[in-house]
């Protein structure tokens, strides 16, 4: 499994590696392809691992490889301990683990368990009979008849990817739950057995070939209210209605997580989870206190769902936001670790949203595609919490053109949608449902990545294959823009390595938002404490200013806010590139500036971190 030369496991008190460290969610079909067959591959991620040691990643979380019918892109496993055979063979994970760990980076892989797919062999055997000895790993129930002997599901819940969330299974009469798409029944948490097969054919199996954690899919959906009763209707217009609180956070979880983590506790495994419908701190706080042992960070999704519309069968109802509630919900899971044993995390894409450029910057024209993916880098980069980069954000990768027709939408999700609008025949819901699409829908982040600026991209050599047709927006990859000091792409480069050298104020500090009602413009202050040389403690300030718009804004009085007289005021960094002659007055369309309080080049000569 090769050498293991990964850092220290912690950094100090209360400081595990993962915590300043930088991760990348690798999406393996859209990645690198090294066969030619149109499907990214795990040799072609091996083939990138220098690519993304360089840029300052310390841990790939790699999206599911294992076998599946595909149905939810690997969001459905059919075996766990298998990998799907276009990714590559297992000793290719081996290999992948063995070169990370050589260059003292880390792997995460998805843990899918809230469900299978229904060609799982658990599955197979559950649905066999009623008295199968599996019946009970999977949550089967009756169903209900109407006063005109017709058949209706259980409950009316409503699922993710729109009708119902119970199948009906014809060979044993009963339905069985699921919610998401009917071929991925969810697993009954309720029964131990099917715990402890989870425990050690899913997370022990992979633990014990070396991978260094994982990102744990749905986690707070496992335990599932038992009465199994119809949610109040809150779509008069469907016979299905969102019911997150019949399954979700429900009465075991905690006992299932801290579960969890003791399997992973041996190994020193991090754990990230995704953790939906849970908006609130005092809700989010339970499962990554430290004390109560549970999860290491999750993901609460309040910033990346901005835009998304109501209630689950409205997500694709575009709802515009003012920066002042972007501002507002980036503070408010800043400011929740302040005085909690909690920690946060740092992200604005992934595989199930539309690019952050296309949604919170500007793509319109070249110059202000690059200077907000810019502002964007330089948003994320200096906040606290672990940082989470999505494949292709470095580059600043948009959204597919709105020429594109709908038949290049791939994903489960936006299929169902704009089958359900169709289905309406409500013209005004058709093309609201198509335009959310075309800025929230999930296959954006799912186009292959751009590495150079050839038809194929880089991605595969005969672009024909390609498994989701290949964006051709010039400028936009790897090749173009290393070494071009103003590109995005060594923006971030430099901007990741600024946030691990000042580390005490960006990924530890405090979070002051100012100004918080400006619409154009976004300022916070970041603070946080290094030890100088004599032991004392030394406050280091940052300011973070960006113009969130394509006009010149006034630039608010730097030293004021920094607290500090202006001949201490140093500039760190601008997005505008130039750092002589910049305007003290303005900041130019979608810049971003970080102002300091203390001399660079003390910074890390004359301290260390707490
Ligand atoms: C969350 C994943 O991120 C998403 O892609 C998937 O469709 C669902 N969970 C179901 O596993």
């Amino acid at each position: 499994m090769g050498s293991i030369a990964v850092q220290e496991e912690t950094i100090g008190e209360g400081r595990p590696w993962w915590k300043a460290a930088t991760f990348y969610q690798v999406y393996p079909a859209s990645f690198k392809d090294s066969n030619d067959d149109g499907w990214g591959d795990l040799p072609g991620l091996l083939s990138k691992v220098d690519y993304l040691h360089a840029l300052g990643v310390d841990c790939i979380w790699v999206s599911p490889i294992f076998e599946s019918p595909q149905k939810d892109m690997g969001y459905d496993v059919s075996d766990y301990q298998k990998i799907y055979a276009p990714y590559g063979s297992i000793e290719d994970v081996d290999t992948l683990v063995a070169a990370c760990h050589d260059r003292g980076m880390r792997v995460i892989l998805d843990l899918v368990v809230n469900h299978t797919s229904i060609e799982h062999a658990w599955f197979q055997e559950s649905r066999s009979s009623k008295d199968s000895p599996k019946r009970d790993w999977y949550i089967w129930k009756p169903a209900r008849y109407d006063s005109n002997g017709l058949r209706h599901p259980p409950t009316n819940w409503r699922g993710y990817f729109a009708g119902s969330t119970w199948t009906w299974d014809e060979h044993t009469q009963e339905y069985y739950l699921h919610l998401y798409a009917p071929e991925q029944p969810d697993l009954n948490w309720e029964n131990k057995e099917c715990r402890e097969a989870i425990y050690e054919d899913t997370m022990r199996f992979w633990l014990r070939r070396g991978v260094d954690g994982f990102r744990i899919d749905t986690v707070n959906k496992y335990s599932k209210r038992t009465e199994y009763v119809d949610a109040t209707i809150t779509d008069p217009f469907s016979p299905y209605q969102a019911a997150p609180e019949m399954w979700c956070n429900g009465p075991r979880i905690h006992e299932f997580i801290r579960e969890i983590n003791q399997v992973l506790a041996p190994y020193s495994a991090v754990s990230v989870g995704e953790l939906s419908n849970t908006p609130d701190p005092k809700g989010v706080l339970p499962y990554v206190s430290a004390k109560a042992k549970e999860l290491d960070m999750v993901f609460e999704f309040s910033v990346i769902r901005l835009g998304n519309g109501d209630l689950f069968s409205g997500k694709y109802i575009y709802k515009p936001f003012p920066l002042s509630q972007l501002k507002s919900l980036t503070e408010k899971w800043q400011c929740f670790i302040e005085g909690t044993d909690g920690w946060t995390t740092v992200f604005c894409e992934n595989h199930d949203n539309g690019r952050a450029v296309s949604r919170f910057g500007d793509p319109s024209t070249p110059e202000l595609w690059r200077a907000s993916a810019k502002t964007i880098a330089l948003w994320q980069t200096t906040l606290s919490g672990t940082l989470f980069l999505y494949q292709g954000q470095e580059i600043g990768m948009t959204n597919m053109p709105t020429s594109w027709d709908i038949t290049h939408y791939k994903d489960v999700e936006a299929v169902s949608f704009f089958a359900e609008a169709m289905a309406s025949g409500d013209e005004e819901r058709i093309r609201k449902t198509r335009h959310g699409l075309g800025i929230l829908a999930r296959d954006h982040a799912r186009l292959p990545f751009r590495w150079n600026e050839d038809e194929n991209v880089g991605f595969t050599t005969d672009e024909t294959n390609s498994w989701m047709r290949i964006p051709q927006e010039r400028g936009i990859s790897v090749e173009s823009q290393s070494g071009d000091e103003q590109s995005v792409l060594e923006f971030y480069r430099r901007t990741l390595a600024l946030r691990q050298e000042h580390q005490e104020t960006f990924v530890f500090g405090t979070h002051q938002l100012l100004d918080r009602e400006n619409e154009s413009t976004w300022a916070y202050v970041k603070e946080g404490f290094v030890v100088g040389r004599d032991g004392t403690e030394v406050r280091r300030r940052a300011l973070v200013v960006m113009n969130f718009t394509a006009k010149m804004a006034p630039l608010m009085d730097v030293s004021r806010a920094l607290g500090c007289a202006r001949d201490e005021v140093r500039l760190m960094v601008t997005t505008g590139g130039k750092e002589e002659g910049l305007d003290d007055g303005a900041l130019s369309a979608w810049e971003g500036r970080v102002y300091c309080d203390f001399d660079l080049d003390m910074a890390t000569s004359d301290s260390r971190h707490l």
